[in-house]
């Protein structure tokens, strides 16, 4: 990840004194690239700071790095691809420096373990998704000599540590309240690469937010794969809706979001606390999968459409007026072009205003594994494609609804569309573009919007 925020001082080379002589020594640089969801990438700042406590510096060039790591994901098997041909291209392209060691991260580590070694003998150091508080020891084992060194450990009272930070945004902070997942959706690989769910408890979530209210973040983002899942283990804060509420009342905070809610567990005490708290963000990401019942119940949804849909209702009646957005997979085993139109019709009925979509990826140790793989993939691709380019009109409609809007926006980095633009994010996480000078970076300011497109408005500072 390119973003890392080191302490400057840090950077400068170490230098020791020995009797009357200076060594000066060079400190350690450490490369991390990550893959996948949000959890990834703050588990990738949770690493870089343990490193940066060591002593490291992170450097963006893999080719001057004594330590290259790369944070995996396989969710879908493409992701899995992806990692080892990284992994040939690091070493291929840039040649590592002499000594460097190469180390796998997260989901993919933790599903393969020692089979890594065999895969990929090059790699030296593998650490599951839920050992990174091991990582001090582990790095000192590869230092003093020792190769693959593995820590695949699930559950270690160490888990929800306090890591010192290293954080990609300096007005966004991600942290987490919960790990893994107990419901075994058939396609899906989490429970086994994560683990089985585990809250964070509440006071060590809360004194993690005042800190980072204190170090001048506006905002924070609650991280859990099935955030709305949160029970405090200590029985002090009574729900999720009741940790979002304290989370709001934190001194400083401005903006609180939460990803990702699963729809079973999702009830109208969220939404009242959207109305009742301006601090919590006016959207929700509610992942449905497909729009067909017999497909969700194949996948092991636990809802019907029907009553997915219920939950929309009740969040779309809040005068909030809150964003929704969901992931959808197509080509799910025996999938009919019936269910796939069912999920059509789902986009159309809930307009919403982002999607994520996926073909169908087979993944060995999950349930719909035995299902088989029918549809074909020229098939899931031509599904695919009609889907996007359907939501793509709804999102510009959308879109197109708030032109000559007045809306706020927390300004958090440069326009990725020009360069010599900022951008920043409404409460509904709709990213404007707009001209203006970088002191306005980190800034709550007001934009009039002029256009909208399928993923971004354009506005102008009022
Ligand atoms: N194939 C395709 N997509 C998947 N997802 C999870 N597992 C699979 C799979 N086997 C998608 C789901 C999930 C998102 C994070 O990734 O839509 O919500
Ligand atoms: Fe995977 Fe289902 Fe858990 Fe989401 S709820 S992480 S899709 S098993």
């Amino acid at each position: 990840m390119a973003l890392l925020k080191s302490d400057p001082c840090r950077r400068h080379t170490l230098a020791t004194r020995r009797s009357n002589q200076t060594h000066i020594v060079e400190p350690k640089k450490f490369f991390i690239e990550t893959f996948g969801c949000q959890m990834n990438l703050h588990d990738s700042e949770k690493v870089a700071g343990t490193l940066t406590q060591m002593g490291y510096v992170p450097t963006d060039d893999p080719s001057e790095a004594d330590l290259v790591l790369l944070n995996t994901c396989n969710i879908r098997e493409k992701a899995n691809q992806k990692v080892f041909s990284r992994l040939g291209s690091l070493q291929k392209s840039y040649g590592t420096k002499p000594g460097a060691k190469v180390g796998l991260l997260g989901c993919m580590a933790q599903m393969e373990g020692v089979k890594i070694f065999e895969r990929a003998p090059n790699v030296d150091l593998v650490v599951g998704s839920s050992s990174y508080s091991f990582i001090p020891e582990l790095v000192e084992k590869l230092e003093q000599g020792s190769r693959h060194v593995i820590d695949v450990t699930q559950d270690s009272d160490r888990l929800f540590e306090t890591y010192a930070d290293s954080r990609g945004n300096p007005y966004k902070a991600f942290v987490t309240i919960m790990e893994g997942c107990n419901r075994f959706c058939s396609f899906c690989v989490v429970p086994y690469t994560r683990g089985r769910e585990r809250s964070r408890p509440g006071d060590r979530v809360l004194s993690e937010i005042r800190r980072l209210a204190s170090e001048g973040y506006p905002e924070v983002m609650l991280l859990g794969q099935t955030v709305n899942s949160w029970r405090d283990p200590a029985g002090i804060i009574p729900s999720f809706a009741g940790l979002l509420r304290q989370t709001a009342a934190v001194p400083g905070i401005r903006r609180v979001r939460f990803t990702s809610p699963h729809p079973s567990d999702f009830h109208p005490e969220i939404v009242e606390v959207m109305e009742t708290t301006p601090q919590v963000c006016n959207q929700v990401h509610l992942p449905v999968q497909s729009g067909s019942t017999e497909v969700l119940r194949r996948m092991k949804r636990d809802y019907t459409r029907e009553e997915y849909l219920r939950r929309v209702e009740f969040i779309q009646s809040s005068p909030c007026d809150i964003a929704l957005s969901t992931d959808v997979i197509v080509g799910f085993p025996g999938e009919t072009q019936e269910d796939f139109e069912e999920t059509l019709s789902l986009l159309q009925r809930v307009g919403y205003d982002q999607i994520f979509s996926f073909k169908y990826s087979a993944r060995p140790g999950t349930e719909a594994f035995a299902l088989g793989d029918t549809v074909p993939e020229e098939e899931k691709g031509r599904r695919l494609a009609v889907l996007q380019e359907f939501q793509r009109k709804i999102q510009t409609q959308r879109n197109e609804q708030l032109v000559g809007r007045e809306l706020e926006i927390l300004v958090d980095g440069k326009s990725q569309k020009n360069a010599s633009e900022l951008m920043g994010r409404t409460t509904q996480n709709k990213i404007v573009n707009f001209p203006g000078s970088p002191e306005l970076l980190g800034k709550f300011v007001r934009v009039r919007v002029s256009r909208a497109f399928p993923n971004s408005l354009a506005g102008e500072l009022i």
